[in-house]
């Protein structure tokens, strides 16, 4: 059986062929960082407290029915109908400023929409009802409102 010759030699790489080598490295590098920074970008993490995040209300037993709490940082009215609570978007659903809290409801200060204490739209140019955050109930009754959440208030025909 022939003994095949074993080479000693170190097979030398070319500058060429580091260089190859290396521009595949650093591109590797860079599709990996900029797929991280995509990923990150496309999957926010919102702390709880933070709008986008969830916000704990306190105990459900601390709200007499028909109570309207704004939570300023998370741009809600929490209420409490007889039945549930409802966290109300703070944004009018006409082109986006800040509802106030009348007696009777929310009224927009830009050009005069008007809103029931529920977010029902009572008055225009709005075209829809005040939009709302998810609200979650836990067994110990605390309330957590995720305003990562949001379902579109019903469009009123004018
Ligand atoms: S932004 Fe509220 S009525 Fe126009």
């Amino acid at each position: 059986m022939p003994e095949e010759a074993v080479s000693n030699e170190t097979q030398k790489v070319t500058r060429r062929e580091f260089l190859s080598y290396a521009w595949i490295a650093s591109m590797a590098l860079f599709m990996t960082g900029s797929g991280g920074a995509t990923l990150a970008f496309a999957y926010p993490q919102f702390k709880a407290g933070e709008f986008g995040g969830e916000f704990l209300m306190g105990n459900g037993d601390d709200y007499e029915i028909g109570a309207r709490v704004l939570s300023r940082e998370g741009r809600f009215f929490l209420v409490r109908t007889s039945e549930e609570f409802r966290a109300l978007y703070q944004v009018c659903t006409h082109l986006g400023c800040l509802v106030r809290e009348a007696d009777d409801g929310y009224s927009c200060p830009c050009h005069g929409s008007f809103f029931a204490p529920d977010g029902t739209l009572l008055r225009a140019p709005a075209p829809r009802d005040l939009d709302e955050f998810a609200v979650t109930i836990t067994e110990d009754g605390e309330i957590i409102v995720d305003t990562g959440s949001i379902t579109k208030g019903e469009t009123r025909s004018a």
